[in-house]
């Protein structure tokens, strides 16, 4: 019935259809072009480092070669078809099989090609496997994968100094970062596309990598905001489980090491709030300073046994006035946006532990006054 139906349609009307397939393909076809060559936010093709250069060169030669291979093989196939192609009149042509020169040369070149490639890019995983020896000493940072957020551990981030922090994560520039990836829960996978390319993080199963950013790669003032993201499928809020590197100067990453503490509770506002943090939100954040490993433990266990309320693994909020985003990266932090999160989280990031597991959010949004609210984020806030 329905080609029957097709096929009354007026001849205008199915020629302006395919006019419109087509200038929709062309669009289509400009747009991703126009993204594929983007260079803002999170893109492979502007590397601010050793890591990520070394990648983007090997991308470029592979992705050439396979062009060039591409327009060769697909010229010589649309040449023949439309030179030779069959002619009214033509007789049946003489048949014929195999022709050993031909086949012989058809096999070496992928072979040469195939072989060479491959050489160069285990040689390419060797060299981007570990800092180069005799340069500046690296800086060691823990990632922890959590459904849906970052953690960052720096085991000694100056002086002795131990940093966890979440969601943000500090380096200094023209300094290599090596870092140990793990998960608590599902496997994620860590990328910043300026920095290096993706690696999964996986329970019990520590992965290594490193990244530097170079001063001469990067070519506005610093701080520089680099942006990354979990790119393993992890879950409700995947798409939402983001972060960001700040790339700095030593001397600003060592203020900033310094600085890092519990916020000082100085007005009455302050001073309520903390009482409040003490009371409903440090079972499972953390506020002055990194995390005792014995509380992680009990987060994890109680996470793991979930009961319907109970401790779970959550971002450290030591330096928390320090941020820049909230919520791993999915929002700007300013006292709105904060009070909005603490009143309702699931409005920002669906299924997230916090509504779940929390007292708090048992019958929704939080069962706090606004008053309440205002002095926990006058706590939280109040050095910014
Ligand atoms: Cu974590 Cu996707």
């Amino acid at each position: 019935m329905q080609s029957s139906s097709n096929s009354n349609q007026p001849k205008g009307r199915r020629s302006s259809l395919r006019n419109r397939s087509v200038q929709f393909g062309l669009m289509a076809a400009f747009f991703l072009f126009v993204v594929g060559c983007s260079k803002d936010g999170q893109s492979t093709w502007e590397a601010f480092g050793p890591v990520a250069q070394k990648q983007l060169d090997l991308f470029n030669v592979l992705l050439w070669v396979m062009v060039a291979v591409f327009i060769i093989v697909e010229g010589v196939l649309v040449y023949a078809i439309v030179r030779y192609r069959r002619r009214p009149g033509d007789e049946k042509p003489p048949q014929i099989h195999g022709n050993t020169s031909l086949e012989i040369i058809l096999t070496i070149i992928p072979t040469i090609l195939v072989l060479g490639l491959g050489i160069w890019s285990v040689f390419t995983l060797f060299e981007i496997d570990e800092p180069p020896e005799g340069g500046p000493d690296p800086l060691q940072v823990n990632v922890i994968g959590h459904q849906w957020w970052f953690e960052f551990e720096y085991p000694d981030a100056g002086n002795g100094k131990k940093i966890i922090t979440a969601n943000e994560m500090r380096i200094p520039v023209d300094r290599p970062i090596t870092i140990s990836l793990e998960s608590d829960d599902v496997i994620h996978s860590f990328w910043v596309p300026k920095l290096a390319g993706k690696l999964d993080m996986v329970p019990t199963h520590v992965n290594k990598m490193w990244f530097q950013a170079d001063s001469d790669k990067i070519t506005e003032d610093l701080p520089v905001t680099l942006y990354g993201q979990c790119a393993e499928l992890c879950g409700l809020s995947h798409a939402l489980m983001r972060f960001r590197v700040t790339v700095m100067e030593q001397d600003d990453f060592d203020s900033w090491a310094a600085a890092y503490g519990p916020p000082p509770a100085v007005s009455d506002k302050a001073k309520a709030g903390k009482e409040l943090f003490g009371k409903n939100c440090s079972t499972c954040h953390t506020i002055d300073g990194p995390d005792d490993p014995a509380q992680s433990a009990n987060r994890l266990t109680g996470f793991m046994t979930a009961g319907d309320i109970t401790a779970v693994p959550a971002p450290n909020l030591t330096d928390l006035r320090t941020r820049q985003t909230l919520g791993a990266g999915i929002t700007d932090l300013t006292e709105e946006t904060l009070q909005d999160w603490i009143r309702n989280p699931e409005d920002f990031k669906p299924g997230n532990y916090m509504s779940e597991r929390s007292v708090l959010y048992q019958n929704g949004p939080a069962s706090l006054t606004d008053d309440e609210i205002d002095s926990l984020i006058g706590y939280l806030l109040d050095l910014r």
